[in-house]
């Protein structure tokens, strides 16, 4: 029996984005679905994730990382060992504290956080020193995170073993399937990522500036920048790697 293989992608703006090109990359996986493995990678939180899911009707995927890697679940199971393990070294009040007395920062709606995602809007995006500052504050605290910045726009505060690229990785040795036998795809800041764990990789053409400068930087033969926006692009990605045919 030939191996399967992992599709992993971003929701909003990669998977979503162009309706014809969903439908069409999704009737693609399902004359294949015992193929491969189906993972859905977001910034959404699990609720969120789900009422796009039905408003897009996209296919039920294999696992759900949400909340940009934060939580894991399989059907609507919450993976525990991997909650636990973004426990260590958490010190969410503190870091809380020091966020809210920037008003640069302004908190996202209280779905968007979680026990282990701190989220704001940045009110100033030309204004960049803010997370410079930010760190220094957090860094002088001697607390341990992650900074995500996304859509020049979104700053997500996780603990530093905690983002979408760590998440599949552990999900990829729970399932044993190699890195070259995985595709992720997406087009922001938060997917980044998702681009650094040595598998193949598709940046969607509509991708935003703080990916294809990340991209500009990193060029690796296993990371391909498609010529087609969302869901297109990803089609474009699997023919690349002759992933499906
Ligand atoms: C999604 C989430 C938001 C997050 C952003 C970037 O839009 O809803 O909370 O900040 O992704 O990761
Ligand atoms: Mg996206």
């Amino acid at each position: 029996l030939p191996m399967k293989f992992l599709l992993v992608t971003d929701l909003d703006d990669t998977l979503v984005g162009d309706d014809r090109a969903t439908t069409k990359l999704s009737q693609k996986i399902l004359a294949c679905r015992d193929r491969l493995y189906l993972i859905y990678a977001t910034g959404r939180s699990y609720a969120y994730a789900r009422q796009l899911k039905v408003e897009k009707q996209l296919l039920e995927p294999d696992y759900w990382v949400t909340g940009v890697g934060t939580e894991i679940f399989h059907g609507d199971k919450q993976d525990t060992l991997w909650f636990d393990k973004l426990f260590q070294q958490w010190n969410r009040e503190a870091i809380v504290k020091i966020a809210r007395s920037f008003s640069d920062l302004i908190p996202q709606s209280l779905q968007e956080q979680n026990t282990f995602k701190i989220s704001f809007c940045l009110n100033k995006p030309q204004n960049s020193s803010v997370l410079e500052k930010l760190q220094t504050e957090l860094d002088r605290e001697n607390l341990t995170y992650k900074i995500i910045f996304s859509s020049d726009r979104d700053v997500d505060i996780l603990p530093r073993n905690a983002d979408k690229g760590l998440a599949i990785t552990y999900l990829r040795e729970h399932l044993q399937i190699p890195a070259e036998l995985t595709l992720v795809c997406g087009d922001s800041g938060n997917d980044i990522s998702l681009f650094q764990q040595g598998t193949l990789g598709t940046i969607v053409s509509n991708a935003r500036s703080e990916l294809i400068e990340w991209y500009t930087y990193n060029k690796r033969q296993n990371i391909y920048l498609a010529n087609s926006p969302y869901a297109e692009g990803i089609l474009e990605g699997l023919a690349h790697f002759n992933l499906l045919v």
